[in-house]
C-alpha cells in the first residue's frame, strides 16, 4: 500500500496521526549530472528510496522537494536552485507545517551533497521553534553499506558528482529515461578543488559537469544493488 502523502485524504492523515507522528521527507536537487546523467537524479533517487522505506516501515512519505541548494551548478543549462538562505527557510517551513498537524518526528532522505549544510541549519531553526522535534537526516550515498559497495565496484572512479552510484540507481529506477542517452568514454577530471566554487569556476574546472567519476561503469544492475542496500540500511537504522 502506498504511504505517499499526496495519495491520501486529510481524514486519512488525521487517522495516521492518532498512532504515529513520524514522516519521511525526500529532498534532492534539479541539477546537471554530467553529459550522461539525468538532471533529476538527486531528487529521483531520494524519492524512490523514501517510497520504498515508507512502504516497508509503514511510515508516511511527504512529496519530494525537487529543488535544493545547487548554486555551483548554475553554469549548466537545466539546473534550478534556491539560494542557501531560501532553502533553509523552505525546509524550516515544511517542518513547521507538518509540526502544526502533530508530526514530531521528521526523517529527511537526501540525495544532494549541497543540501547538507543548509538542511542541518534549518533543523537547528526548527528545533528552536519546538524543542520536542526529533529530526534525522540520511544522505543515502553516505550510508556505509553504499560506500562499501561503491568502493568495491567503482573504486576511485565513483567520483564525487555524477557518480557511478547515483547514475546506476536512476538507471534502475528510471530505465526509460536512459534509452536515448548514448554511452560515452570519459577522461579523468581534476582533483577536488577548493570549495565553495562559483558557477563559472565550477564549469572551468569540470567542463562536462562530472567531478572525478567515470559514469561508463554505471549499470541498472549496480543500481538495483545500491538501491536495496540504501533502503535496507535506512529501514534498519529507523527501527
Ligand atoms: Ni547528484
Amino acid at each position: 500500500m502506498s504511504m505517499n502523502l499526496q495519495e491520501k485524504t486529510w481524514p486519512q492523515i488525521e487517522d495516521y496521526l492518532k498512532t504515529k507522528k513520524h514522516i519521511l521527507i525526500p529532498v534532492g536537487s534539479t541539477e546537471q549530472h554530467g553529459p550522461t546523467g539525468l538532471i533529476g537524479i538527486d531528487y529521483l533517487s531520494a524519492w524512490e528510496i523514501a517510497k520504498a522505506v515508507g512502504e516497508k516501515t509503514k511510515t508516511l512519505v511527504a512529496p519530494p522537494l525537487c529543488f535544493g541548494m545547487a548554486v555551483h551548478h548554475m553554469a549548466f543549462p537545466g539546473t534550478i536552485t534556491f539560494s542557501p538562505l531560501t532553502y533553509i527557510q523552505v525546509i524550516t517551513e515544511i517542518i513547521q507545517s507538518l509540526g502544526r498537524h502533530g508530526f514530531n518526528k521528521f526523517t529527511f532522505i537526501n540525495g544532494h551533497g549541497g543540501n547538507i549544510a543548509p538542511l542541518t541549519t534549518a533543523f537547528c531553526q526548527a528545533k528552536q521553534h519546538n524543542e520536542t522535534y526529533d529530526i534525522n537526516l540520511f544522505n543515502w550515498w553516505h550510508l556505509p553499506e553504499v560506500t562499501a559497495y561503491e568502493a568495491e565496484h567503482f573504486g576511485k572512479e565513483n567520483g564525487f558528482h555524477a557518480t557511478c552510484g547515483e547514475i546506476s540507481v536512476t538507471m534502475f529506477t528510471h530505465p526509460e529515461a536512459y534509452k536515448d542517452i548514448p554511452a560515452m568514454d570519459f577522461k579523468p577530471t581534476q582533483e577536488r578543488p577548493h570549495w565553495p566554487m562559483s558557477p563559472q569556476e565550477f564549469r572551468e574546472v569540470f567542463p562536462d559537469g562530472r567531478m572525478g567519476s567515470n559514469p561508463r561503469l554505471s549499470s541498472p544492475k549496480h543500481g538495483e544493488m545500491l538501491f536495496n542496500l540504501a533502503v535496507d540500511s535506512i529501514c534498519h537504522k529507523m527501527e
